[in-house]
């Protein structure tokens, strides 16, 4: 088995500029017929076969229970294609990518359906040249990871074929809390090895939130400041203004917590507060964000209530719309307490970060849908510009936008134009749209292409994923006691009162991104 564990010196440039194609491989999609392989999969493998970054050994194969035939997966697809790339599609690069686009139907539990997968790997391997590397991609649901792994490594399918690769990728959510995540761990680490698995996040797919690391790294005036010597806090959000809309049991059994805070939250959190890498390399950039996970104070169970907020939308008014409350959605129970909204206060104990909040929080059905990263400076120690002078005037904040109108735009106080000495902050503001010119690559197009390249900076380790649950089980402990008890906050209003409060209570507010 060969797995070429690239290092990823390119992380800080536009991969679009790179001439990096991967060699060719055949993809298998576990769980084909759901939405994410239309939605967001394949038209990212389009992507990359539009900008000739797919080898042209390449072929994809869904796998899935629902009988279809080659033709109507790919009739599928196409149609999925058309919804989410509106007006840009070639049909020439259709043409040819959906040649190597195959399903096969059949049940993931089954041994005979491994059988038959390799054998129809080999074929492709001979009629498509795809060179004997595997790429599994499980996008089942969750309850099935350990099983397919299990059987795949019984088909002797955890090696590549000959002198190919064999590599598994893992979407979220990884596990359901701390002991969960090992045991999955473990079924997965007796069949593959770390370098293998690809536990996927696509928050670090997005091009802004590989800038966290750019904007703290490639420039030197920020690293000086970036300290609890000038930090006075830290405001996370990742706030949605849609509902669940048909995810209604998924989100059921996951709630904010488990599907934005544990991953793509913790992920942000990391790459903030985060030590400079050695090197951008897979190792060096992960055993950075490990140690943050590991100086995040876990917050007793009793002290839960001081330090984390739950809430969950009741109907609303949202982009002029009336909607309905999280209780009324399709396929939730009329008395659910699973939260739509949390707000945690958590510290990083080290050198950098003592004594300064870190406030994280997010929810759905807020009035707009913005990912933003708010550092709030401290005051100046003192202002010259007495009184009525400074009405305006607010600490210094950078805010990296990560979503929409990306950008970063820093706070600044400076003189109101007119005779007399009216200081006000206004923002000085970048804007990548403008900045660059160029279209952000998708970030599944990212990380699909990482994966095909063997380079898993991008992707979470094992100890990650653990860390990140180790943070969070308190709480999801706490809540799970205190039973149904949850605030309620109209749709469209920024999340329940109680999570005001947690940030009033030290003498702040939540900013409205
Ligand atoms: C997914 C969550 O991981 O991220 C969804 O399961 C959420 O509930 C989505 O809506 C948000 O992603 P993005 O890229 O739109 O911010």
């Amino acid at each position: 088995m060969a797995d070429t564990q690239t290092t990823a010196e390119n992380v800080l440039r536009d991969p679009s500029r790179l001439p990096r194609v991967p060699e060719p491989a055949a993809m298998v999609i576990f769980g084909a017929s759901g939405d994410l392989t239309s939605r967001k999969l394949v038209p990212a493998l389009y992507d990359l076969a539009a900008s000739r970054r797919l080898p042209m050994e390449f072929a994809v194969v869904g796998l899935s229970r629902t009988e279809l035939g080659h033709e109507e997966f790919r009739a599928r697809l196409r149609e999925g294609l058309e919804e989410n790339r509106p007006g840009r599609i070639s049909e020439d690069v259709w043409e040819s990518f959906s040649r190597g686009i195959f399903y096969l139907a059949g049940d993931s539990k089954d041994p005979e359906t491994y059988t038959e997968l390799r054998e129809f790997l080999q074929k492709l391997d001979t009629q498509r040249g795809t060179g004997g590397n595997r790429i599994f991609y499980l996008s089942s649901s969750p309850s099935l990871f350990p099983a397919i792994v299990e059987r795949l490594g019984e088909a002797g399918l955890n090696e590549g074929e000959g002198v190919g690769y064999s590599r598994l990728v893992v979407e979220k959510p990884f596990g359901r809390d701390l002991e969960s995540a090992r045991e999955l761990n473990g079924d997965i680490k007796r069949y593959f090895r770390e370098r293998q698995i690809y536990r996927i996040d696509h928050y670090l797919g997005k091009e802004t939130v590989q800038n966290i690391l750019a904007l703290r790294f490639s420039n030197g005036i920020f690293e000086p400041v970036w300290n609890q010597n000038y930090v006075d806090h830290v405001q996370i959000t990742v706030a949605e203004s849609d509902g669940v809309g048909d995810r209604g049991a998924f989100y059921e059994e996951a709630g904010t917590l488990r599907d934005i805070l544990q991953n793509h939250m913790m992920q942000v959190l990391c790459l903030t507060a985060m030590e400079p890498p050695v090197a951008f390399d897979a190792d060096s950039v992960r055993e950075e964000k490990v140690k943050v996970l590991k100086a995040v104070r876990r917050i007793p169970e009793a002290e839960v209530d001081g330090s984390a907020v739950r809430g969950q939308y009741g109907e609303g008014w949202v982009w002029g719309g009336k909607v309905p409350g999280y209780r009324q959605e399709a396929a939730v129970s009329a008395e659910s307490s699973t939260e739509t909204y949390a707000a945690l206060k958590l510290f990083v104990d080290n050198w950098r970060w003592a004594g300064v909040p870190f406030y994280v929080r997010s929810g759905k059905r807020l009035p707009k849908k913005a990912t933003e990263i708010a550092i709030q400076f401290k005051k100046t120690p003192h202002t010259p510009f007495a009184g009525a002078e400074t009405r305006g005037l607010e600490p210094n904040t950078l805010v990296i936008r990560v979503q929409p109108e990306e950008g970063v735009s820093l706070k600044i106080g400076a003189k109101v134009p007119g005779a007399g000495f009216e200081v006000s902050s206004v923002n000085m503001d970048l804007l990548y749209g403008t900045a660059f010119l160029e279209e952000a690559p998708d970030a599944y197009q990212r990380l699909l292409l990482d994966l095909m390249l063997g380079d898993p900076t991008l992707f979470i380790r094992s100890d990650e994923a653990e860390g990140a649950w180790s943070i969070l089980d308190p709480v999801m402990r706490s809540w799970s006691e205190n039973g149904g008890e949850i605030a309620t906050y109209p749709a469209g209003d920024w999340g329940p009162q109680e999570a005001d409060e947690l940030l009033a209570d030290d003498g702040r507010e939540w900013r409205r991104p």
